[in-house]
């Protein structure tokens, strides 16, 4: 069931759009931010909330790589796995991260601090390789910058 807040949140977008549908995207983040996922249960009153399908809203949902459909870390590592990065050596920089954190790309740590997922291109490709943890880009890595990056996520 969605909170009162998480409502009021999705109420609020409603008067920014034409139609409801329009606002799947927002409500999806809305219940992302206070929940760090979206679960099918979410999924299901979010389209309540919308007059749309579970189905409606989940597509919405697994089409951005930023929006979770299932539990993830403290912190979630989004690594850029596409061509600037690749060229500029994205995938030892993965396997360090993955070997660093002692879990595949995909995976949560078993402290539940870090979730690691390659995702497509994040818009930096000029200073690439790059990342994102959390709503933080980093770029220009390197992997003797990695280890110092990953001690400021606690
Ligand atoms: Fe990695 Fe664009 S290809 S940021």
């Amino acid at each position: 069931m969605l909170t009162e807040q998480e409502q009021q949140a999705i109420g609020e977008e409603l008067r920014h759009y034409p139609q409801p549908r329009a606002a799947v995207s927002e409500a999806l983040k809305i219940v992302q931010r206070h929940r760090g996922w979206v679960s099918d249960e979410s999924v299901r009153d979010i389209g309540a909330a919308l007059d749309l399908t579970p189905a409606e809203v989940d597509s919405v949902a697994t089409f951005y790589s930023m929006i979770f459909r299932r539990p993830v870390g403290r912190h979630v590592i989004l690594i850029c796995d596409s061509v600037s990065c690749w060229i500029m050596g994205a995938n030892p920089l993965q396997a360090h991260l993955a070997a660093t954190l002692g879990i595949q790309p995909g995976a949560t740590t078993a402290d539940g601090r870090f979730t690691l997922l390659p995702c497509a291109c994040l818009g930096a490709c000029d200073r690439a390789p790059a990342l994102m943890i959390d709503d933080d880009l980093h770029v220009d890595l390197t992997l003797e910058k990695l280890g110092e990056l990953l001690e400021k996520y606690a």
